[in-house]
């Protein structure tokens, strides 16, 4: 054990000390200006990482966390800091990624959520043993979850109905060692508009005979659950995949903006954070300064969140995601807002670039967290639209992708940070670039 000076706050959520020999450590649950006592759990040849065992000389800036499972649960980072110190911190994450990168950009303050505590549209709890809930950071152990505090409250009340019907119909849970078993995931869907919950059981086997009881048990207590799915998912490294069937109501929960609605089936993908979601769509489209006359693409675009809003202002959106089930709603979510300029295209994004060669004026991407890879960037430089929006949910690989573009003759114009994930060390950034002219 040692005890370690934080000098700054770094990609992941860590605090950043040296050790005795000087080599950088990075801290688990420690802040800036702290001074605390650390043990390792990871040694490397020039850098460590450890965990906080107790805290000398505590930050200010620390509060106390409202949820019991703090530290102990993976799902938040930072629950013991000010919300807006969070902001901050993420600011200085990029700023601090960015200058090391050598890429300037003013950064502007990190535009915060509406919603600090039970913002998320979609959580996904897990089954082990006798166990219902989260798993520990970079672990596969859950943390048995009775309230979560990001979790909007219709959540918590599921939990609780969820967890005593499995015990009382003895629903067999999946042994991730064995691989035997049924039951795996509870995942919860939440769509802040419409007030619509939609419950989701997700099993490793075909068979799931206990529908109908769970069904019962969960409408007695919440008579308004929207929807009700199972989902087949035999795949152990994904949670939400595979073919579904409805247990009860539509299937499909409805999110409505200023100026769209959008069906959300159970495995598509969906943004985490409503009010976030609603202001990413308008500066997305604020960046993109359409005139009207564009063909845009909309790379990684879901059920179509940000094609219907562009729509709006150009000639042409081609929306590519490669979830089926997506597609399917991005085009049932093009009808139902009666955009007939947006066409949804079923395939992987580098696949659809290398065979496309036709107009892309403009181009907005939002790709997991992976990010989209250089290959994808190079295509985008072949199609050498004017104005390319990217939106990143993990800045490493933002800046990766965007170093090809910027040696491509792109300039970067904006960068904005958006808070989806609070309590959270997670960043979404958009960065806007424009073709430079020759
Ligand atoms: C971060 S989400 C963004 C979705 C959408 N833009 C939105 O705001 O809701 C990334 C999306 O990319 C899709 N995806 C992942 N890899 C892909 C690939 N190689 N090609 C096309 N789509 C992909 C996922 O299914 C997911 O819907």
């Amino acid at each position: 054990m040692e005890t370690v000076k934080i000098e700054k706050i770094v990609n992941r959520g860590y605090g950043l000390g040296r050790l005795k020999d000087g080599k950088v450590v990075f801290v688990e649950g420690a802040y800036p200006g702290e001074e605390v006592i650390v043990r390792l759990t990871l040694q490397k040849s020039d850098h460590a990482f450890a965990e906080v065992v107790s805290v000398v000389n505590g930050s200010e800036d620390r509060v106390k966390p409202r949820c019991k499972y703090f530290r102990n649960c993976g799902g938040c980072h930072w629950m013991d800091l000010k919300y807006e110190k969070q902001l901050e911190y993420k600011r200085e994450v990029l700023k601090d990624l960015f200058t090391r990168e050598k890429i300037n950009v003013e950064i502007p303050p990190v535009e915060g959520s509406d919603l600090a505590f039970h913002y998320r549209t979609k959580m996904e709890f897990h089954f082990e043993g006798e166990k219902l809930g989260l798993r520990k950071r970079n672990s596969n152990v859950v943390v048995d979850v009775r309230r979560c505090e990001i979790s909007p409250e219709p959540f918590n009340e599921v939990l609780e109905v969820v967890r005593d019907a499995v015990k009382v119909l003895k629903i067999p849970i999946y042994d991730w060692e064995e691989r035997a078993g049924v039951l795996k995931h509870l995942v919860l869907r939440y769509a802040f508009s419409t007030d619509q919950l939609m419950v989701i059981f997700v099993t490793k086997t075909e068979n799931f005979p206990w529908g109908k009881e769970l069904k019962q048990a969960l409408l007695r207590k919440i008579p308004g659950i929207h929807s009700i799915v199972h989902v087949m998912n035999s795949k152990d490294s994904v949670v939400l995949r595979g073919p579904y069937r409805t247990i009860h109501g539509e299937g499909v929960i409805t999110e409505e903006f200023d100026w769209e609605k959008f069906q959300i089936p159970p495995t598509a993908f969906f943004q985490s954070n409503y009010s976030i979601t609603a202001k990413l769509m308008r500066h997305v489209f604020e960046e993109l300064q359409l005139k009207g006359n564009e063909f845009v693409l909309d790379l990684y675009a879901g059920v179509g969140t940000f094609s219907i809003r562009i729509s709006y202002q150009c000639q042409r959106v081609i929306a590519v995601e490669s979830s089926k089930v997506a597609v399917k709603a991005a085009k049932a979510n093009a009808n139902i807002n009666g955009r007939r300029n947006v066409e949804a295209v079923e395939g992987d994004v580098l696949a659809f670039l290398k065979s496309y060669d036709g107009r892309a004026d403009k181009v907005v991407l939002d790709p997991p967290r992976g990010g989209a890879g250089k290959e994808v960037m190079r295509e985008l430089l072949r199609l050498s639209p004017e104005r390319i929006v990217y939106v990143s949910c993990d800045p490493p690989t933002l800046i990766r992708d965007l170093k090809v573009l910027l040696e491509g003759g792109y300039s970067l114009v904006s960068l904005k940070a958006f808070d989806m994930f609070p309590h959270t060390y997670h960043i979404e950034t958009v960065a806007t670039l424009a073709r430079e002219v020759s």
